[in-house]
């Protein structure tokens, strides 16, 4: 049975669809099988897996009904995938019926047997999409840039999780904030490491202990539409990646 693992921040540009892409990446040249979910309109994590988006049935057809989960999987040499497309960000107007929280987890319940993980990267808000995400979820891995900005938008965010958990997903766990982009060297870096161990006491998580470095080589390899291990191996970013793959994996994910 797949652990089912969102990467979540209502902040656009902190990560996410970086980190589920080289996470999931990171899971399969482990030998696991993985799927991602592409539960982002802009479908960033479609485009950079080189999936196609518009001749196919994507997660939209999925939620409302009209796609079968299973073929909908495109099979890439990363991952396998199910892409979005930017009708899904009709969904909050389309889909007001009872239990429309639950969709995903339902849509996914017949492949749930066919994988190690599957991982869901979440829009940049936090919709009913991100709250079927944590429906469906097992885990919830928060991608955060070391900048003082980061501070806001954990209250809405923290009660996002806490109402899921009341109604819709009592087991949903955090199990940590990734600190992306960042630079050691720099002072304000260190500094908001701090401000993170904060926000992480407030979301009841830890800080991991891998933190994933800067490099140009992340935005290359999503333009060429290969994975971070593919396009250079010896980066920074990508010995990263892995390491966090790796402590995942130690922590029991
Ligand atoms: N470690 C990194 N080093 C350099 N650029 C990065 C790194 N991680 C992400 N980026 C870039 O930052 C931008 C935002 O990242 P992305 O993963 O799309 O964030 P989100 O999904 O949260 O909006 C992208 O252009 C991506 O290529
Ligand atoms: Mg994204």
């Amino acid at each position: 049975m797949a652990k089912i693992i969102s990467v979540t921040n209502q902040k656009g540009g902190v990560g996410k669809t970086t980190t589920t892409g080289a996470v999931a990446a990171g899971y399969k040249l482990k030998g696991y099988k993985v799927l991602c979910v592409d539960l982002d309109p802009q479908a960033n994590l479609s485009f950079s897996a080189g999936a196609e988006t518009e001749e196919c049935p994507t997660i939209y057809e999925i939620l409302k009904g009209e796609a079968n989960t299973y073929f909908s999987i495109q099979k890439m040499d990363s991952f396998d995938i199910i892409s979005s497309n930017i009708l899904l960000s009709g969904i909050e107007l389309e889909f007001t019926q009872t239990g429309r929280e639950y969709l995903l987890k339902e849509a996914l319940s017949s492949v749930k047997d066919k994988y190690d993980y599957i991982f869901l990267d979440t829009p940049p808000a936090l919709s009913i999409l991100t709250v079927n995400a944590f429906t469906a979820s097992d885990f919830i891995i928060i991608p955060m840039l070391a900048d003082i900005f980061s501070l806001q938008g954990i209250a809405q965010l923290s009660e996002t999780i806490d109402r899921v958990r009341k109604y819709c997903n009592s087991n949903v766990k955090v199990e940590g904030i990734v600190l992306t982009k960042f630079n050691m060297r720099t002072v304000l870096s260190r500094e908001i490491k701090g401000t993170a161990e904060l926000i992480a006491e407030r979301l009841n998580t830890e800080i991991f202990n891998t933190t994933i470095r800067s490099s140009v080589a992340v935005m290359e390899a999503q333009t060429n539409q290969l994975d971070i291990y593919n396009y250079s191996p010896k980066n920074g970013a990508a010995k990263d990646y892995m390491d966090l793959v790796e402590e995942l994996i130690e922590r029991g994910l």
